[in-house]
């Protein structure tokens, strides 16, 4: 039997002020799996999430998550989106926004009380709860992001680019998170410019100028482009063949 469909985006067509961003864009993910989406900068990464999830306006195509057609509103309050850019309370510190957006999702006291600690251990936070945002370096408003995305184990998380400025051994430990958050049956779509952890996800989307160029598990990726590595397979699609 097929696996449950999470999320699905099926020829997508975006353009901004008639420059055309995304070109016949079919993506889906299925329950309990890590889709990566990578790309060169500029390619249409973060405009296919944000389609994905209705926060843009498609010109042509159709989105569905939880079977249901976006844009919906109520859908959207479900979905764990970290976005590109931090969205954080400057003058707040950062345990007093991970319980501002906590409160948010409707956690009860108790459970977001736990859930922030654990969340804040897992970004290497705790000692600086206390501290006001605006006194963070940029890696760690990534990380406090990060954090406020996970308090709520989410059915489908959107992580775009949420390891950005984050040292590789922290990176290792949030990667084991991620996918015990997929054994628990939630997905994960996340954009990353680092190839090891395209290698991490179940399904790999290649984009390349606004169109999937490849798409499969990384095996599947590096047998059809007869390579070792994701990274190799990035670099064979990026230039290509003139
Ligand atoms: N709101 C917007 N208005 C106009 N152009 C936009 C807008 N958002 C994105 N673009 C353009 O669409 C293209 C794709 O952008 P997008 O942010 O999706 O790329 P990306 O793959 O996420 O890149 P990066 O890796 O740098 O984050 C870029 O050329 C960008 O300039
Ligand atoms: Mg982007």
């Amino acid at each position: 039997m097929a696996e449950m469909m999470i999320a699905e985006m099926q020829h997508a067509y975006k353009s901004f002020d008639k420059r055309r961003v995304l070109e016949d864009v079919t993506i889906e993910i299925e329950k309990g799996k890590i889709l990566g989406l990578i790309g060169p900068s500029g390619a249409g990464k973060s405009t296919t999430i944000k389609c994905l999830m209705g926060m843009e306006k498609l010109d042509r195509g159709t989105t569905k998550i939880f079977n249901v057609t976006m844009p919906n509103r109520k859908i959207l309050a479900k979905i764990g989106y970290m976005g590109q850019s931090d969205a954080l309370y400057e003058s707040l510190s950062g345990e007093e926004n991970l319980q501002f957006f906590g409160n948010l999702m409707g956690l009860k006291k108790k459970a977001l009380a736990a859930a922030i600690q654990e969340n804040l251990a897992l970004v290497n936070l705790s000692d600086a709860a206390k501290i006001q945002v605006q006194n963070y370096s940029g890696g760690m408003k990534r990380r406090l992001s990060l954090a406020i995305s996970l308090l709520a184990k989410p059915e489908l998380l959107v992580l775009d680019e949420p390891t950005v400025g984050i040292d590789p051994s922290l990176r290792v430990e949030i990667w084991k998170q991620l996918r015990t958050i997929a054994t628990q049956g939630n997905s994960i779509i996340i954009t990353t410019h680092v190839m090891d952890e395209a290698e991490k996800c179940d399904l790999v989307g290649l984009i390349i100028e606004g169109k999937v160029f490849a798409w499969g598990s990384p095996a599947a990726l590096k047998k059809q482009f007869k390579v070792d590595t994701i990274e190799a397979v990035f670099l064979k699609a990026e230039v290509p063949s003139k």
